[in-house]
């Protein structure tokens, strides 16, 4: 307004100025109209209009593929891996499915984002050698499973809280840079970075029932349940696939025979074996809840009865038995009339069997077991015939809920994982019975086991 004002005034002024100081017009002075063709010959000398063009469609190419090459940036977290992790990166998105990046989407989304561009390098995803977690990992299958990992040339971190594992299991890995060993009790949750989680943690054997019951029904349904529950949800927030060795126990005293994957199991849930049985069976539905609801990748291995070295020497699994006691010079003992069957697997076939299950496409469940079929007193024979063939037979009541019959229909694990055992009772019993031995004579020579 102010200067509205002033402009208002200065025009007066003007009006005001006497006529003759008035500057004579003269009209703004037009440009010259040879300046146009001027500029255009500036823009056509030199080649200056082919330069232009070609700045023009360099820099629209750059606007058009810019997403694709922010990529590779080296300004993106994945610019600056190798090229090797490049490739995998690149195999890893094109096995990455819809529900996993929903499921990663639900959890945080802390694993796999690469569908949108962005996100971190998963640990162990750019070399072969991967990081695993075995919980359980000190006990008899654990650290069988543990050794065949290490040789391979993964990193391997155990998880154990001792209950029926021992260190003695594992001793021969201490010192190796590929084996880590944490006490811990998988009810508590523990967080760690891995690609895969083999979930063997639980106290497994039938002694226990016997020794303390309702310690045991809470042990092993809370490690069944909240340590299932703790690894699968370690499972899904570091995008790890997991492995749940459940049992041929979810069969219960079936009523199919041999039993097949599809059979739903004849379970007692209220008999003293329940507390096993029916915590198994919760641990794979949430396993399957887990894998179904938040895509976690999921593999469930339903073992059939394994044996081989560092069992525990009195577990009150019937091999284990016999053999402790036939060594021992002790009768083995028969629980009824001995008829029952069961098939026995040697511990290296399980370890194949779960390793490929793990790094297989199948979730399952599978059977991992030996068909070859034999009744208690069959074993007992096998026993003698490789200890001692004077070992007497001891008959007594027979224990409530024994399933009468146990043999896995395998054919499933044959047709997709390619696995089958291949080392007979015959063949795998030596193998037992060197590890027995040593152990029963330390023990006798006061030296202990624990
Ligand atoms: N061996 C078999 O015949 C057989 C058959 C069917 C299923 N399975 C399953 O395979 C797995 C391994 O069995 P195994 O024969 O090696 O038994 P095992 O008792 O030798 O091993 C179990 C391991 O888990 C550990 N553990 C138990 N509770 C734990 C907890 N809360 N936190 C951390 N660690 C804990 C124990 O200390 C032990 O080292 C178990 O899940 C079992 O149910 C085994």
């Amino acid at each position: 307004m102010k200067q509205l004002h002033k402009q208002s005034t200065s025009f007066r002024k003007d009006e005001e100025m006497p006529f003759s100081q008035t500057p004579p017009y003269s009209p703004k002075s037009l440009k010259h109209p040879r300046s146009l063709p001027r500029s255009l010959n500036y823009i056509l000398k030199e080649q200056r209009l082919l330069f232009i063009l070609v700045g023009i469609l360099i820099g629209s190419t750059f606007f058009i593929f810019q997403p694709s090459f922010s990529l590779l940036s080296p300004s993106d977290p994945r610019g600056r891996i190798s090229a090797g992790e490049r490739d995998s990166v690149v195999r890893y998105r094109d096995r990455t499915d819809f529900s996993n990046n929903y499921a990663n989407h639900a959890a945080g989304g802390t694993y796999n984002k690469f569908a949108n561009g962005v996100g971190r390098v998963p640990v162990g995803i750019g070399s072969k050698r991967k990081r695993i977690v075995v919980t359980g990992g000190a006990g008899f299958v654990g650290s069988h499973l543990v050794d065949k990992l290490v040789a391979r040339g993964d990193d391997v971190i155990v998880i154990d809280n001792f209950f029926t594992g021992r260190k003695e299991n594992v001793v021969h890995l201490f010192g190796n840079p590929r084996f880590e060993l944490i006490r811990h009790d998988v009810v508590e949750p523990i967080l760690l970075e891995v690609d895969q989680i083999y979930h063997l943690a639980c106290p497994a054997s039938p002694v226990h029932y016997k020794y303390n019951p309702v310690k045991t029904i809470i042990s092993s349904h809370c490690t069944n349940v909240m340590g299932t529950l703790n690894m699968l949800g370690l499972a899904k927030r570091i995008g790890a696939r997991f492995l749940l060795t459940s049992t041929s126990e979810v069969y219960g005293d079936p009523l199919e025979h041999p039993q097949k994957e599809t059979y739903w199991g004849h379970v007692n849930p209220i008999g003293v074996r329940s507390c096993y049985d029916e915590g198994k069976r919760t641990a794979e539905t949430l396993a399957m809840d887990y894998h179904r609801g938040a895509g976690v990748e999921v593999r469930i291995a339903r073992i059939f009865n394994t044996y081989g070295p560092r069992m525990c020497l009195d577990d009150g699994r019937v091999v284990s038995n016999f053999v402790s006691q036939a060594i021992r010079k002790q009768p083995m003992t028969v629980y009824g009339d001995g008829k029952q069957t069961r098939s026995f697997q040697f511990v290296s076939d399980l370890v194949d069997g779960l390793v490929a299950l793990m790094e297989g496409e199948h979730v399952g469940p599978f059977n991992l077991g030996n068909p070859g079929e034999f009744t208690m007193l069959e074993l007992a024979e096998v026993v003698k015939e490789t200890i001692d063939p004077s070992a007497s037979i001891e008959f007594k009541p027979n224990t409530a809920d024994d399933p009468h019959k146990r043999k896995p229909d395998i054919s499933k694990a044959k047709d997709l994982l390619n696995w089958e055992p291949k080392i007979s009772l015959r063949d795998g019993l030596p193998r037992m019975v060197d590890d027995f031995r040593n152990r029963i004579l330390n023990e006798d020579e006061g030296k202990g086991n624990k």
